[in-house]
């Protein structure tokens, strides 16, 4: 996945990766009342698409991301755009968690390249402050795509980890879109519930 992820990096951002990308972080911005007093975590943040903009309005954004050619690229663009409240980490946080707690954590189409879902979200509920919120861009389980997700499954797993606040919507589909099929790519987000 790395490997991957290293060796796309420096064609990653596309006219269809940066539209996406665009999408959800529109989509974030309509979500979320007042962005300035929130410390984010853009979690596989890659190369920045949606750490640039967000960071632009927040208080700071941490991007984490495993490929250290996708941070390279996102470090190289924020020193361009002179961004200075962003935190680059080369990190896996399922190994090592970190110790800061975060208003809102961004995951962009990331989710389906997790190994362990369940792991995956108790470390979103780790890394969020009370009453923090998740937000999770990815592509819907069809029959012509395996790694999506099926929304009311995923809503199920998200209340069985403590969110609460769960509301999903279709943010964009079209042929082709993903693995060269039909997708639809959601957007939900989940607050993590005040301790029980
Ligand atoms: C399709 S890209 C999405 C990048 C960005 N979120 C966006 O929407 O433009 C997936 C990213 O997830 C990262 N990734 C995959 N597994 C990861 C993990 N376990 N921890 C952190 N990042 C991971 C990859 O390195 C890659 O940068």
């Amino acid at each position: 996945m790395k490997h991957d992820f290293n060796h796309k990096a420096e064609t990653f951002d596309s006219p269809k990766n940066i539209f996406l990308a665009n999408l959800v972080c529109q989509a974030v911005e309509k979500q979320i009342d007042l962005l300035s007093d929130k410390e984010i975590l853009d979690f596989g943040g890659g190369t920045g698409l949606l750490t640039l903009p967000l960071a632009k309005q927040a208080k700071s954004v941490t991007l984490v991301d495993i490929s250290e050619k996708m941070l390279e690229q996102a470090r190289l663009k924020a020193e361009q755009q002179e961004i200075k409240n962003i935190q680059f980490l080369e990190q896996d946080l399922l190994v090592n968690p970190l110790e800061q707690q975060f208003d809102l954590i961004i995951v962009s189409r990331v989710l389906h390249h997790m190994p362990d879902l369940d792991a995956t979200l108790a470390m979103f509920h780790h890394h969020l402050r009370e009453n923090g919120q998740v937000l999770i861009a990815d592509f819907v389980k069809t029959d012509t795509n395996h790694h999506g997700f099926d929304l009311a499954e995923l809503e199920t797993k998200l209340a069985q980890f403590s969110f609460s606040s769960i509301d999903s919507q279709i943010l964009y589909s079209a042929e082709g879109l993903f693995l060269g099929n039909y997708a639809e790519l959601f957007l939900t987000v989940a607050q993590k519930s005040l301790a029980d």
